[in-house]
């Protein structure tokens, strides 16, 4: 089993690149897909994910060229020009893929099947079902998880739907079922969630009104092919900015990251705890805000986090409990219980894993309550991070604040969101070797 050998060390700094951005590289290739022409787009993040998210579309007859590996040519065969796989679309580990694929596939006119590894197997899938149901798909899933069963063939009416989940996979897989709806679908979200798939329609020229948290699709009859930038990704980013914040002395600059604001909920929490966190060169790709992030060693002091800002980090809370275990005083999360439903249950692998260092969390039903430590609060020791990327990842910026080597077990699912993440964190500085 992959694992990571990470010496303790007291720097990091320099200038970093982190891949293409996850989310807006799956929409790339689904939106690519059933657009009429050629999309192309730059940036794209050639990790496990959304490879298999590429394959699926390739497996429903699209062409897609790679001229480089961060480059894609997608021949759009236009909304009504997928056709049946004949085999059951394996989607990996990824939830995006899974969630957003089964609303474009709901209004298909042939049956799918969608299914993927075991951690995927175990993810909830009725969220996304159920609404599709309302707009007339049918759908099966084995006690609410994958395998999911699409009977194609039937006509979906749009709907208004009130998300009972801030969710951006279900709504978009809503919104992506609503381009095949006969009249118009809305969407309401308890909380903002991010709005690449919203952007994206737009540039491809499909109508999308969204007002305070109501988001209305008006089908098209055609989407356009376009030309997309993809930023990087600002999930992958948010690691080295905890590093950054947490080590000695130099200064950490993250080149060309997507600052969407509903990606960005870290930067205002680490600001609230006291982190030097400057945005600068600020420009757009497309549809998408982007960004150098300058940081700065920081004295972080804990907070209750507040819950508004929760799903606009959802993905940054594993970096996040590493920077609140070095900070001074109690930091409280609540409201986020969704966070016992990604890749793995990252209250409960974050809290074992923190344990594992010496730092004593209280796992909440919706949330962690822990008393951060400034200096070197970390000792050494073993991390299993339960095949879970993001667990993998946080544990080894851990490495800046820690008096002893950290081994971070089953690692091999850092490649489905972050090629690379070994050569960018030696380049910062960060002692990290992959080990047997
Ligand atoms: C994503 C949405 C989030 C996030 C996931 C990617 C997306 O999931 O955790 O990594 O691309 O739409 P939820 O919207 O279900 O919280």
């Amino acid at each position: 089993m992959a694992s990571y050998s990470v010496t303790p060390v007291e720097y990091v700094g320099g200038e970093l690149k982190v891949p293409g951005d996850k989310s807006i590289s799956h929409r790339s290739l689904m939106l690519g897909s059933v657009a009429e022409g050629w999309t192309h787009v730059t940036g794209f993040l050639a990790s496990e994910d959304c490879l298999s998210t590429m394959a699926a579309m390739q497996a429903m007859g699209v062409q897609i060229e790679r001229p480089s590996l961060t480059e894609l040519r997608v021949q759009g065969v236009g909304m009504r020009g997928l056709r049946a796989a004949g085999k059951p679309l394996d989607l990996g580990n990824s939830g995006t893929a899974i969630r957003l694929m089964t609303g474009l596939l709901a209004g298909q006119a042939f049956d799918s099947v969608l299914v993927g590894d075991s951690s995927l197997m175990n993810r909830p899938m009725e969220r996304v079902a159920k609404p599709l149901r309302q707009m007339g798909a049918r759908i099966d899933t084995l006690d609410g998880k994958p395998p999911v069963r699409i009977q194609g063939g039937q006509s979906l009416t749009g709907i208004h739907y009130d998300l009972p989940v801030a969710s951006a996979q279900v709504k978009s897989a809503i919104m992506l079922a609503g381009l095949y709806a006969d009249g118009v679908t809305t969407v309401v979200e308890p909380g903002v969630t991010r709005d690449h798939t919203e952007r994206m329609l737009l540039t491809f020229g499909c109508r999308v009104d969204a007002v305070r948290g109501r988001i209305s699709l008006t089908p098209p009859t055609r989407l356009e092919a376009s030309s997309l930038e993809v930023p990087a990704d600002f999930s992958s980013a948010a690691f080295f900015i905890v590093a950054g914040l947490l080590a000695a002395k130099e200064l950490l600059v993250i080149r060309g990251v997507g600052i969407n604001p509903t990606r960005t909920g870290l930067l205002d929490i680490l600001g609230l705890m006291g982190a030097d966190l400057r945005l600068v060169n600020h420009r757009s790709a497309g549809a998408e805000p982007v960004a150098d992030i300058e940081v700065r060693p920081s004295h972080l002091k804990g907070i209750h986090v507040p819950e508004g800002l929760v799903a606009l980090a959802i993905d940054e809370f594993p970096a996040f409990f590493i920077a609140a275990a070095c900070a001074a005083g109690e930091t409280v999360v609540t409201g986020a219980e969704e966070l016992r439903v990604k890749e793995s249950d990252r209250l409960a692998a974050m809290a074992s894993g923190l344990a594992a260092l010496g730092i004593d969390a209280e796992v909440l039903p919706d949330g962690m309550r822990l008393r951060g430590q400034p200096g070197r609060p970390f000792s050494g020791g073993t991390i299993d991070s339960h095949g879970d990327h993001r667990i993998a990842m946080a544990f080894a910026m851990a490495s800046v604040r820690a008096t002893g080597k950290i081994r971070i077990l089953d690692v091999a699912n850092v490649a489905t969101s972050f090629p690379g993440f070994v050569e960018v964190a030696q380049s910062a500085g960060l002692a990290v070797v992959p080990a047997p």
